[in-house]
């Protein structure tokens, strides 16, 4: 079998059709002569084979602004690239290619300089190309008039992608691309070995290096592959060098000349091939993929960094397909790439007086769970205690993580050193784990509840240890002083407003819309995807030339004309947040009384519709939701250029993305309420069940709001339920915070998570989520913790106090 038998064949990709034909050029012979040229730009054509089912031109990547990738894809897929030119770089809007007699393809920029041609990989040489055909196969030739010779092919020279006709001999190789977006070169590479093995190995990136084979098709028979072959028919299958033939298909797959087909080695290492049928194309793409887990395959010795790269571990994640998180206390190294390795978030400092200061303080060790960087030890302590071991490591400059086992083959303290590689995350690695960080300073976080329950005198000593500090003065005078400037930016903008061409020019970063663009993107405002405060919002699909990305356009009917300047400020904003955990706003549109707003599409639905509908999300999914949300809040509210409050976090507003990353929507849209800090002259905005009580006793609104709402969300999270469930037998459960509370009080965790097994296994992270919840929903917005400090204690880098005071619910009033 080439493909394991627990892939499932039923799983499909959310490749998502367009509604409305490809804006490409008419149907031609496939035939394109010397001299004809294509150009970049929004909608431009493409030149499509015979049957219409492939397009050769300029695909517009999606949010990087006017950048075009030279590529062949599928028309009825135009996200679906089987190809690519100029190594997957793309280029500016208004660059051409043109197929010339001599280089063949020539691609130029808008200047006119080459920037790449196919000369260098002609057949016979140059001075002899007549025409360029675009073949139903997917392979794009150029051709010599006498007898039709090709001297030129795409399939001679593949990318991440294979198509039936398209094989490979020794040396043959695809590979991958660096991320879902960018089509540069990747870590990943499928190759015909000179020995005789398909092999999937790792490659590193600055030199091209090549490490071991993570993978082998037809296994039992090393050396033996002589061709990797995927024959026009559609079968694919290894061809050995007595003759024999091992099947790379599903058993008892049949390929139909009905079906699409392709084999794509993914950015993230796996190898997946799909099919899909022509007929009905909305059905979209069925895949099968191998190995099965690549983080444990990625597991032996030679095989460079790991799947994840340095300090970063891999995790099966939904599909099979791996999932890279940090270590606590680490970092991406750049944001847009998952793959590529995590830094530090604190600095390596020297070794002098290490042992001291580590036992001071500076250094923790914090424990992860079923994870391991395999290949890291450079020392074996044969230490017959856990609190031995963790001394051993802390005290050592060189020691970055250890684990611990009492007994077994691997028995003992092992200690290793940084950067941390081949890290996994797995149910069956069960050893102690610990990482190093860096002490958590908590005076650098000067909205700390805790520090303001010092000056009440109500802390506790462990308290005081974990979250001793101050309250920095000149922080919330910086933070005052931006409120200020931010103040002065809005009067300013209010200032002008002199016609539209110059109005529209403040709108920085985000792409305009014209209201017609957008009626057509969404086929008359024709697919609800849900309705909100604010508005309607639609999906549709933004294209040009071929290329096209889903969206979400959002048509704002609470605005009037009065609040253009609002409006405006607020596309600003919120086109300036960049975030892992945010959707994306992609444009906007200003056209008379309309004002939509153009988001990223988000393929798995609503936080809402997946915590509540009839299949429980698993534990694990729950967990990194949780804590995704919260770090895109932490965004919102500390590290974005401007402030913003969400003022409506609750499940409807928290969507998935395809790989069920959580991505927070709506933020930006209760507006300037930075200004307005108190609400008496401002409408709730909140949802009921999720809204903070200070909105109802005329205090003032702060980021804490946020902070309340998203303890009832994580609440929600914990136990699959709505917040409030009126329909429950038990009355004492209808509202869930006092419940919650309750559970708490009577140490029965167990009721909550209704007896979920995976919750009750993790019992220590859950009682920590609990209580962080608790914390979150105090009725005392200064008691409430900081998104900072709670991403922190949801990812156990801080300790959670105990005991939270009861946080009374609405009806209780008091005096505050
Ligand atoms: C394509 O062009 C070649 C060379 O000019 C010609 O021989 C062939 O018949 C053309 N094919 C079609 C379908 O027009
Ligand atoms: C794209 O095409 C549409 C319809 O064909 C047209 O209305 C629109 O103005 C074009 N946009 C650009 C930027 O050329
Ligand atoms: C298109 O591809 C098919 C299958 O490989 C081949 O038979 C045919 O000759 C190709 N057409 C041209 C014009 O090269
Ligand atoms: C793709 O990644 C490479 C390497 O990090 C980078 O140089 C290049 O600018 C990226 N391209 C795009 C379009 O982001
Ligand atoms: C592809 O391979 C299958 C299986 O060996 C064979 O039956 C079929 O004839 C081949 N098709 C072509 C076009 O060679
Ligand atoms: C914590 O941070 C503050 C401000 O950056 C600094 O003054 C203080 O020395 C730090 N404390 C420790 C223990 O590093």
């Amino acid at each position: 079998m080439a493909w394991p038998l627990s892939c499932t064949l039923s799983l499909l990709t959310l490749i998502l059709l367009q509604s409305t034909p490809s804006p490409v050029a008419a149907q031609n012979s496939g035939n394109i002569s010397v001299g004809q040229s294509l150009t970049a730009n929004i909608n431009g054509s493409s030149w499509l084979s015979p049957s219409g089912d492939f397009a050769f031109g300029f695909h517009q990547l999606p949010i990087t602004g006017n950048l075009f990738l030279l590529a062949i894809w599928y028309a009825n897929f135009p996200d679906t690239i089987v190809w690519h030119a100029n190594d997957g770089n793309p280029v500016p809007q208004g660059s051409s290619v043109k197929i010339t007699a001599n280089e063949g393809l020539v691609l130029t920029d808008p200047q006119g300089t080459n920037l790449w041609s196919t000369t260098s990989e002609l057949i016979g040489g140059g001075g002899s190309v007549s025409f360029g055909f675009m073949n139903d196969t997917g392979n794009f030739a150029l051709k010599r008039n006498s007898n039709n010779v090709t001297v030129w092919q795409s399939f001679d020279h593949p990318t991440d992608t294979l198509l039936p006709g398209q094989s490979l001999g020794i040396d043959g190789m695809i590979n991958s691309r660096l991320s879902e977006t960018n089509y540069t070169m990747g870590r990943f590479q499928y190759h015909l070995t000179s020995d005789g093995n398909m092999a999937l190995n790792t490659r590193d990136l600055s030199t091209g290096y090549i490490y071991s084979a993570y993978h082998i098709s037809d296994p039992a028979n090393p050396g033996q592959t002589q061709r990797y072959v995927y024959n026009e028919t559609g079968y694919m299958y290894i061809l050995r060098k007595d003759g024999s033939m091992y099947n790379m298909l599903p058993d008892g797959y049949t390929p139909s000349q009905d079906q699409y087909q392709r084999l794509i080695l993914s950015s993230d290492g796996i190898l997946i091939w799909y099919s899909a049928s022509k007929t009905s194309i909305s059905d979209g793409w069925v895949n099968r993929l191998a190995p099965e887990n690549i983080c444990i395959r990625l597991a032996a010795p030679n095989l460079g960094v790991g799947i994840c790269g340095s300090n970063n571990i891999c995790n099966l994640g939904d599909n099979n397909r791996p999932v890279c998180a940090c270590a606590q206390g680490y970092s991406l190294i750049d944001p847009n790439v998952q793959y590529g390795g995590c830094k530090p978030d604190f600095k390596l400092e020297n070794c002098e007086d290490y042992a001291a200061r580590s036992m001071k303080g500076e250094y923790s060790l914090v424990q992860l769970q079923n994870t391991d960087f395999i290949y890291n030890d450079f020392e074996r302590v044969d230490s017959r205690s856990e609190a031995d071991c963790k001394y051993s490591c802390l005290k050592d400059c060189f020691c970055a993580a250890a684990s611990f086992q009492l007994s077994g083959d691997n028995s003992g303290c092992w200690k290793k050193k940084a950067p941390l590689f081949n890290g996994r995350k797995d149910s069956t690695i069960n050893q102690n784990f610990w990482i190093k960080v860096e002490k958590v300073n908590m005076s650098n976080d000067p909205l700390n509840p805790f520090v303001t329950a010092t000056a009440k005198g109500k802390m506790t000593t462990p308290i005081k240890v974990l979250f001793g500090g101050s309250v920095s003065v000149n922080l919330l005078l910086l933070v005052a002083i931006g409120f200020g400037l931010y103040f002065i930016y809005h009067k300013k903008l209010k200032e002008s407003n002199k016609g539209q061409m110059k109005a529209l020019s403040e709108y920085n970063h985000v792409h305009y819309f014209s209201y017609q663009e957008l009626n057509e993107a969404t086929n008359g405002f024709k697919e609800e995807l849900g309705r909100g405060a604010f508005g309607v919002v639609y999906k549709g699909m933004v294209n040009g030339g071929g290329p096209s990305i889903y969206v979400a356009v959002k048509k704002l009917d609470r605005i009037s004309s009065d609040t253009d300047e609002e409006f405006k400020t607020e596309v600003n904003v919120i086109g300036q947040t960049h975030h892992k955990n945010l959707v994306q706003l992609v444009g906007f549109c200003k056209e008379g009384d309309q004002r939509l707003l153009v988001y990223e599409y988000m393929s798995n639905g609503s936080l809402a519709d997946y915590l509540f509908g009839d299949m429980r999300p698993s534990w694990i999914d729950r967990v990194q939701i949780a804590q995704g949300t919260a770090t895109g809040l932490l965004y919102l509210h500390e590290e974005c250029s401007t402030q913003i409050i969400h003022c409506d976090i609750k499940p409807q507003n928290i969507l998935l993305d395809e790989y069920h990353n959580a991505r927070i929507s709506d933020f930006g849209l209760a507006k300037l309420l930075v200004l307005n800090q108190t609400h008496t002259n401002t409408a709730i905005r909140g949802t009921k069940g999720y809204v903070a009580p200070e909105w109802f006793r005329n205090k003032p609104v702060t980021v804490k709001v946020d902070v309340y709402s998203f303890g009832v969300l994580l609440l929600e999270i914990i136990c699959c339920r709505k917040s409030v469930c009126m329909e429950l037998v038990e009355e004492e459960a209808a509202i869930l915070t006092d419940w919650a509370f309750d559970c708490y009080l009577s140490n029965k965790l167990d009721l909550l998570v209704n007896d979920d097994m995976e919750a009750l296994k993790d019992m220590i992270r859950l009682k920590r989520f609990v209580l962080v919840a608790l914390w979150c929903i105090q009725e005392d917005p200064s008691l409430r913790p900081t998104m900072r400090t709670v991403t922190q204690m949801l990812d156990g880098l801080a300790e959670v106090p105990n005991n939270p005071p009861c946080p009374s619910s609405f009806s209780v009033t008091t005096q505050y």
